[in-house]
């Protein structure tokens, strides 16, 4: 009787604190974690405008929100080819790599691209990533047109500067850019370390994508309220997210969220189930009050 007592009382004490262990580990970030990110959320808004502007930093408001910035170079067109920036933040003590993203009709239109589908890294640009690592081929192609002239501007940036630490940012297409960016980078680079900083990113690889970059890189990727990006390409085509996602709630709190594509309702893939429940609007922010856009 004292048995049965005791495991009823146990297990009515597990369903009570199953619950509670989950809550824990999604963490809202502290106001100070939060506004850490700003100066990058800043740098990935500033990769929407010219490069013509970039260069010089004299694109108004983004640029003047990191005012002590050190331009390197800069270029796409902002058609075929998306704008970036490559230079030195000396108060972030980080090279930044910034990478233009696109409107949310588009990175869907990318992303849901029926022609597309999952293709191995190039092993001239990815020396020695198994042929298992797989990404979208959209990204890909994307990726590869500025890699190498993004490469040598990082190099140079980096002797220029002494720099040990390079931070790779982008919003939407620009987070799959950076992403993409922070896989390639370091397999030509070493002695500095990387992390990339995604907002708005959709998938970008299959199961064994998302396993090599949370082995190899420091990544955040951080998705505002019911935006329907994150959510595409589908996990049912083979895409998984890396971990590392911060999921910004109907209430404006910023949620750590643990593991690859953590289905929690706090988290994106419980939040926004398909892309009918995902808003177009809380696509471009804002993050923390910042709206992505030159
Ligand atoms: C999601 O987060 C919970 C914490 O609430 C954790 O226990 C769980 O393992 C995570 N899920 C995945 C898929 O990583
Ligand atoms: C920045 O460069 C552009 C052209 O490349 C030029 O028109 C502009 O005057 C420059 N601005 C500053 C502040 O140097």
């Amino acid at each position: 009787m004292y048995t049965l007592l005791l495991s009823a009382l146990c297990s009515v004490l597990a369903v009570r604190a199953a619950p509670l262990e989950r809550r824990q580990t999604i963490t809202p970030l502290t106001s100070a974690q939060i506004a850490a990110f700003t100066p990058f959320t800043h740098f990935a808004s500033t990769a929407y405008c010219q490069p013509s502007s970039t260069i010089n930093w004299s694109c108004g408001a983004n640029c003047n929100a990191n005012p002590d910035f050190i331009p390197v170079a800069a270029g796409g067109d902002g058609g075929s080819v998306q704008f970036w920036y490559v230079g030195f933040s000396p108060s972030q003590a980080s090279v930044i790599v910034g990478h233009q993203g696109t409107d949310t009709s588009e990175i869907e239109a990318i992303a849901t691209d029926a022609n597309a589908f999952l293709t191995s890294l190039d092993p001239t640009l990815f020396p020695g990533v198994s042929s298992s690592v797989e990404v979208h081929n959209g990204f890909a192609d994307e990726h590869a047109k500025t890699a190498n002239q993004i490469l040598s501007a990082v190099r140079t940036a980096i002797s220029q500067h002494g720099a040990t630490r390079v931070t790779i940012v982008g919003h939407s297409l620009g987070a799959a850019l950076a992403l993409l960016d922070g896989v390639f980078l370091p397999l030509h680079i070493s002695g500095v370390s990387f992390r990339t900083i995604g907002y708005g990113m959709p998938r970008v690889g299959n199961q064994a994508f998302a396993d090599y970059v949370d082995a190899h890189l420091s990544l955040t990727h951080i998705n505002n309220k019911k935006d329907l990006v994150p959510i595409v390409p589908g996990r049912f085509l083979g895409y998984h997210h890396a971990s590392g996602e911060v999921h910004i709630t109907e209430s404006n709190v910023w949620e750590s969220c643990p593991g690859q594509d953590n289905t929690s309702t706090l988290c994106t893939v419980g939040d926004v189930p398909n892309i009918f429940e995902g808003s177009t609007s809380d696509h471009g922010g804002p993050y923390n009050g910042i709206t992505m856009g030159c």
